[in-house]
């Protein structure tokens, strides 16, 4: 039972549709999930550019006010949580001036569009005394965690190789209309900040801190209609696939390949890290696996990779929902790492490293920017050492 009455956190979101969704949804579900619950969330605002469609969210997830002015979020002095859920164009302004009245902030995925803007961002953050964290809801999926675990006990001994895989076709018909991703003003990148950006994420919560990289990259459909069945186009100023190398600072060796041209792919994520003493494998299309592979002593014929089904008790974020076995799919990890927000704005903890906080969407857009820049020169990319953190948000 309860202790202490739940904290009240009141809530603005920006952007309702695409992503949001699955932070709605979270917000919706962690409070009687993760019972007893340490708050209780009061929906005040949802922002969007519709007013039709705001009002509409607001009126559906039941928040008390929709509005297209983002600033009413960020001035809303009874707002301690700010949602970020817009394009990459509109993460900067909104979460600096969130954080400067003080909200805590949970923004999407990259944190900005290069490393410039996320430096900036990250730094703005240090100034006010609050927890933010980046949306790479990857971390949160129960089979990753264990694969950190395994990892950072030594089970799998020296990482040699780590290997990723992020692919979809959304983009395989060039008569799918352009968007904001499609523009280097508000997206920044394209397959790189886009989907590179989450494994590069994962490389660096599993196997480490990055040296270098080097990589190719290419448009392959250079302008859209500008909307469906329109004849008139625009065209396309960012990378729709990339193939890349990864040097790890603890010499582990890594490649990845993002593309949204890939027919019959639909949110395929893959990664497997070699180890000296025994190999992992993930597949987002069956997250609630992990595959392991222990070199064995000689003569066992029962040697060979092993499904775990990361449902136990025992396995990160066992039993918080179901039962063993009772399998859970993506949209439960944004309802963890939400969990793990407020546990840290709540009992004021740290939110990293277990989540990413605007320190690690910095370096990931230093990576991001060192890939383009790899593939613009053709050459190796090296890369200086992040720096170390001086806010109360790494433990
Ligand atoms: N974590 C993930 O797995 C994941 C998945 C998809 C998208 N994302 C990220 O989420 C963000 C949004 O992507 P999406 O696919 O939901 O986009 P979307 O285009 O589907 O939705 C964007 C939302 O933001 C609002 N919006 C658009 N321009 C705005 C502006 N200038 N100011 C304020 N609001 C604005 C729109 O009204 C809409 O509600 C991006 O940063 C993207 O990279 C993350």
């Amino acid at each position: 039972m309860p202790t202490t009455s739940p904290i009240s956190i009141g809530i603005g979101v920006l952007g309702y549709a695409g992503i949001a969704k699955a932070h709605l949804n979270a917000l919706k579900k962690l409070p009687y999930i993760f019972w007893p619950s340490p708050v209780r969330f009061r929906l005040l605002g949802i922002g969007g550019r519709s007013l039709h469609g705001v009002e509409d969210a607001a009126r559906r997830y039941g928040f008390e006010y929709g509005t297209t002015e983002w600033r009413r979020l960020t001035d809303d002095p009874r707002v301690g949580l700010f949602i970020n859920c817009a394009p990459n164009d509109a993460h900067a302004e909104p979460c600096l001036a969130a954080a400067a009245h003080g909200k805590h902030l949970l923004c999407e995925k990259p944190l900005a569009r290069d490393a410039r803007e996320a430096r900036r961002m990250w730094e703005g953050v240090q100034r006010s005394r609050i927890r933010h964290q980046v949306s790479y809801n990857y971390r949160f999926v129960p089979a990753v965690r264990l694969a950190r675990e395994m990892i950072q006990a030594g089970d799998l001994g020296e990482i040699i190789h780590f290997r990723t895989r992020y692919t979809d076709d959304t983009l395989s018909d060039p008569a799918t209309p352009h968007t904001w991703r499609q523009e280097k003003r508000r997206a920044g990148s394209g397959a790189v900040g886009d989907i590179a950006s989450h494994v590069l994420d994962l490389a660096r919560f599993l196997v480490g801190e990055l040296k270098g990289v080097a990589g190719l990259s290419r448009i392959v459909v250079p302008r859209r209609p500008v909307a469906p069945g329109s004849r008139q186009t625009k065209p396309v100023d960012v990378e729709d696939v990339y193939a890349g190398v990864l040097e790890f600072t603890n010499r582990a060796m890594g490649t990845l390949e993002v593309s949204t041209f890939c027919l019959g792919r639909k949110n395929s994520l893959t990664f497997e890290v070699n180890g000296r003493r025994g190999s992992l494998c993930f597949n987002l299309e069956r997250l609630n696996e992990l595959e392991v592979f222990r070199a064995e002593p000689r003569g066992r014929r029962d040697r060979g990779f092993k499904t775990i089904l990361v449902t136990d008790e025992d396995h990160p974020y066992g039993g918080a929902w179901w039962p063993p076995g009772h399998i859970l799919g993506w949209e439960h990890a944004f309802v963890h790492q939400l969990s793990h927000l407020v546990k840290a704005i709540v009992g004021q903890e740290a939110v990293a490293p277990l989540a990413a906080d605007f320190h690690d969407g910095y370096v990931n857009a230093v990576l991001c920017d060192a890939l383009l820049e790899a593939a613009k020169r053709g050459k190796y990319v090296r890369l200086k050492p992040p720096q170390r953190r001086t806010d109360g948000n790494t433990a």
